[in-house]
């Protein structure tokens, strides 16, 4: 009988006593690994068909056992399989809460430690296991770097209906568990395909006063947009006032029409940042909470938020875009060389930069570098 192992593009037929995670290895399978002995679990995978012997998923909890889950290092197989990676949605793990903090704003802040360590992105997301239905579980969004942090730290705008547990209610102990489920890692291929625009609405425009009440939201928006740890680096060097101003203009001219807006298309706007689907959803649920905390009704805001959403496609994206200009691309990652037609100063190191001096400054910022700086020694520090 044969007893071939299909896992993604791999199909491998294992030797006599292999396990299945050294015939996977041996093929160049993409599978992580550690222990080899069944102790870490970091090589679980999933069995979508075959059998899986007992040995193999002894050491799992009964919950991913009865999904199928068994650990390739322990597991000689006896007939045919086909395996598929760990699903995010099946990953479940239990956490302690450090702190938590927020309440006020509607946006919690949750400092937690996993029971047993979490591979993760900053802006990946975790769904918050509250016994609901996995579609309705609360979305936290993953706002510390693995690289620096020890404790992991975690987003939670509140949206309608969604109430605190006891585990993050003010004042919560320290101690607290909680479990999560994930994490997941944003889509870029499911981009909804870029229908017509929206139609104006200058409906909206006057129920809003005119416009008066929107550029209140706008404020109270980048508010929040300010002192939002995944949004605010976005922002540096903006202010708040210009930022709320073009917003402000640019949603004038989606609603009534009139034209009133002189900044770029969103696509140009936002082609250097990359932005994943979470990150734009935690936008639009602290636009959403922003726009309810003003009054506005669900159907109000049903129509406010479709001129955003419509944008999606312009604005999620894995890595940069160039500029678009007319219909030529503009490179704007990278460097270029030039020779300073006036003498400036350098943008690393602050030191004065002769008129001639061949410089690098960067497509995007501009920022140059002087020499010494562009050679990796220190230049010359400036002293104001
Ligand atoms: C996570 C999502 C988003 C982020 C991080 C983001 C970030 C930014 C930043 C940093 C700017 C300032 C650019 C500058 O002044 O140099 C900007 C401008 C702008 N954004 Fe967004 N944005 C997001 C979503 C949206 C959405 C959904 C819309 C609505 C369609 C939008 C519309 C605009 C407009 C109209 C401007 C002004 C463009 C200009 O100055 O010419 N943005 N955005
Ligand atoms: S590699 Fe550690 S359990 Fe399989």
């Amino acid at each position: 009988m044969t007893r071939d192992i299909v896992f993604q593009d791999k199909v491998v037929s294992p030797f006599e006593g292999e396990t299945v995670l050294d015939a996977l290895l041996r093929v160049g399978a993409d599978v992580a690994f550690s222990c080899k002995g069944g102790s870490c679990h970091t090589c679980m995978l999933h069995c979508l068909e075959g059998e899986v012997p007992d040995v193999a998923r002894r050491a799992l909890p009964e919950r991913l056992r009865s999904l199928g889950y068994f650990l390739p290092c322990r597991c000689t197989p006896t007939g045919p399989m086909r395996l598929g990676p760990k699903r995010a949605q099946d990953m479940v793990t239990s956490c302690m809460l450090v702190e938590v903090d927020g309440h006020e704003s509607g946006s919690l802040r949750i400092v937690f430690e996993p029971s047993q360590k979490l591979e993760y992105r900053m802006g990946q997301t975790l769904r918050l296991v509250n016994g609901a239905a996995q579609a309705n579980e609360p979305v936290l969004m993953l706002s510390s770097d693995p690289a620096e942090a020890v404790v992991m730290e975690a987003r939670w705008v509140l949206g309608e209906g969604e109430t605190v547990p006891d585990v993050f209610a003010p004042g919560a102990e320290f101690g607290g568990v909680f479990e999560v489920r994930g994490p997941f890692t944003p889509d870029y291929d499911d981009l909804p395909e870029q229908t017509t625009a929206p139609t104006t609405d200058p409906a909206l425009w006057d129920e809003l006063d005119q416009g008066r009440r929107v550029r209140q939201v706008l404020d109270a928006f980048y508010a929040k947009v300010y002192a939002d740890p995944l949004l605010a680096p976005f922002f540096h060097g903006v202010t708040p006032d210009r930022a709320a101003g073009k917003q402000y203009s640019f949603l004038q001219q989606r609603m009534t029409g009139a034209k009133v807006y002189w900044g770029d298309a969103p696509r140009n706007a936002h082609h250097w940042m990359v932005i994943p689907h979470a990150l734009f959803d935690h936008r639009q649920r602290l636009m959403v909470q922003t726009l309810r905390e003003h009054g506005l009704s669900e159907g109000q805001i049903q129509r406010w938020t479709r001129f955003e959403e419509y944008y999606r496609a312009d604005i999620v994206k894995d890595k940069a875009w160039p500029r678009k200009v007319g219909d030529t691309l503009v490179r704007t990652e990278g460097f270029a060389l030039e020779v300073l037609g006036e003498a400036s100063l350098c943008d690393h190191c602050g030191a004065e930069v002769p008129n001639g001096t061949t410089v690098r400054y960067h497509l995007r910022t501009g920022q140059i570098s002087c020499p010494a700086c562009m050679a990796g020694r220190a230049g010359q520090q400036a002293t104001d």
